[in-house]
């Protein structure tokens, strides 16, 4: 029994748990996301998957996402990247859904399936059904030669490693960073994207190792606000554009592994309806990056804290606006917008986590989940 003890500690390297372990690994994880896909001197993003593939994803009519889970709040990510990057009309499909709707599936559309396990039943069955319509599918999944990985016509492994934890986090960053890799590479064939943003945007990627420590430093400052808010029945999650996705993902993380409550909305969506919720024991987390939707986010932030809602805001080290009307903040860099739902997913990922470590949950095999889902 003390060996077993020691060998699964040696497994977390050290880490009281997976997900942890997962966390802190995100900067080395994208390294391998990012290897030999980046050249570091040209900024150059090439995917063989797309290289192979060339006429498709130049054709393509429309771009469909499947996907469950956490890999859906990734598509939705991916989504605003590929339209904005390529101006492909995306849709962002759950699996379950999709594959018993008779879905309209033609010959130029591509349907991407992400999966970290590759394994998910749903996500296969949707695979199949766009296969045999005749659509052309790409797989961005994480477990080599999976079976999501072997029934798709092409794909782009995240190589991120063995996730263990049941609550994603390095996949999370990992399909979004292959997937903005992905738009780069395609929107430069389809010349819809100009040199400079394709360089801003492809030198950020090479940068978010670097970026990604710098994140972690939050860690402890982290660890004392979920101290706080151990005990909140309920959370809501507020963030717009690239980072609404984002906020979807952290109330995820939130419920899965410490049982609260908790709601992601797209900021500007409160007033019309959740924002009868708010009181004193209803903590708002709100991403507040800088971006084209700034000041919008700003005044939503303050009608919450106008009806006595307590604010945890997610902002740039030199905000100055958010910064007053919220009650705690955790502070990230800032890197192209398109990125920064990496940047800030981890933030969220270390709040569930230690609020979870203090309620006492198994963080890393919460009750009733499994870390793949093969059966329906
Ligand atoms: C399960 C896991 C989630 C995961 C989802 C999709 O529900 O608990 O963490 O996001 O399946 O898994 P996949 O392997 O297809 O990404």
């Amino acid at each position: 029994r003390k060996l077993q003890l020691s060998i699964s500690q040696l497994e977390k390297g050290g880490y009281p748990h997976f997900m942890l372990k997962e966390i802190y690994e995100q900067p080395s994880t994208l390294v391998d996301c990012i290897r030999g896909r980046i050249n570091p001197d040209t900024c150059e993003v090439k995917l063989s998957g797309v290289i192979d593939h060339r006429e498709k994803f130049v054709n393509a009519r429309r771009i469909i996402f499947v996907a469950c889970g956490t890999s859906w709040h990734a598509s939705l990510i991916g989504e605003h990247l590929i339209e904005s990057i390529c101006r492909i009309p995306v849709e962002v499909e759950y699996a379950s859904e999709f594959r018993y709707r008779n879905p309209i599936i033609r010959e130029d559309d591509i349907v991407i399936a992400v999966s970290q396990s590759g394994e998910t039943a749903d996500t296969l069955a949707a695979v199949e059904l766009a296969r045999k319509a005749g659509a052309f599918v790409f797989g961005i999944c994480n477990v080599v030669g999976s079976s999501i990985a072997r029934a798709t016509d092409s794909g782009a492994y995240i190589h991120v490693g063995p996730e263990i934890g049941v609550a994603s986090t390095k996949a999370f960053t990992g399909q979004v960073t292959v997937m903005a890799m992905l738009a780069l590479a395609v929107g430069r064939e389809r010349e819809t994207v100009s040199d400079a943003y394709y360089h801003e945007v492809s030198s950020a990627l090479l940068y978010l190792p670097e970026t990604l420590e710098e994140v972690l430093k939050v860690a402890p400052q982290v660890a004392d606000l979920a101290k706080i808010f151990t005990y909140a029945h309920n959370f809501i999650y507020l963030g717009r554009g690239y980072n609404y996705p984002t906020a979807l993902e952290g109330a995820l993380k939130l419920k899965e592994i410490s049982y609260i409550h908790a709601e992601g909305y797209p900021a500007a969506e409160m007033k019309h309806g959740p924002i009868a919720l708010i009181d004193a024991e209803m903590p708002t987390v709100a991403i507040a990056t800088p971006d084209h939707t700034y000041e919008k986010t700003a005044s939503n932030i303050e009608e919450i804290r106008a009806r006595g809602g307590k604010i945890i805001a997610v902002i740039a080290r030199d905000d100055r606006q958010v910064r007053r009307s919220a009650d705690y903040v955790i502070e990230v860099p800032v890197i192209a917008e398109c990125l920064m739902p990496i940047v800030v997913s981890v933030p969220l990922q270390l709040l569930a986590y230690y609020i979870a470590v203090y309620k006492g949950r198994n963080v890393d095999q919460p009750r009733n989940l499994a870390k793949s889902v093969t059966v329906e």
